[in-house]
């Protein structure tokens, strides 16, 4: 069964959006397999964020990253990756329908309150970079 990673950014954590946007995953038939609160640092945030490394914007992305920990899990479903991003909408909050998790939960581009695995190689990345195999729990046999 296909995985991808989902982060809840500091923004949507600090408003106390955790438990909503569990919900909604939930409430769409995906399996919560894996998930934890971690601080992220500089080096993490490096790998993660490789191909935004030389970006403008990424002194700011690291700073908005590390503002409190994040809650960082692995969901699992049939084609979880690309229902998740559905449900979670454009990148830009302020462009984000109402009804998905940015137009509902977020701010703007940066403080968009959630993360979510772009393809397959991403999510593979993203679960070696956040958890361990023992972390992760699997319903399937
Ligand atoms: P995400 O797509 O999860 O991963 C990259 C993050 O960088 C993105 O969410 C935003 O939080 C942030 N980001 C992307 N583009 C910009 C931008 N133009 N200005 C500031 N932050 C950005």
């Amino acid at each position: 069964m296909q995985k991808t990673v989902v982060i809840i950014k500091p923004d949507a954590v600090k408003k106390n959006f955790i438990g909503k946007i569990i919900a909604r995953f939930e409430s769409e038939g995906f399996k919560l397999i894996a998930a934890k609160f971690i601080r992220l640092d500089d080096e993490i945030l490096s790998k993660w964020y490789e191909h935004h490394r030389h970006k403008p914007f990424f002194p700011e992305l690291v700073s908005f990253m590390t503002e409190t920990p994040v809650a960082a899990m692995v969901w699992e479903g049939e084609d979880v990756i690309f229902k998740v991003r559905e449900i979670c909408g454009p990148t830009d909050s302020r462009k984000a329908q109402k009804g998905t998790l940015r137009g509902d939960f977020g701010e703007d581009i940066q403080r968009n309150a959630i993360h979510a695995s772009e393809d397959e190689t991403a999510a593979k990345k993203e679960m070696n970079l956040m958890f361990t195999p023992e972390e992760i729990h699997t319903y399937e046999k």
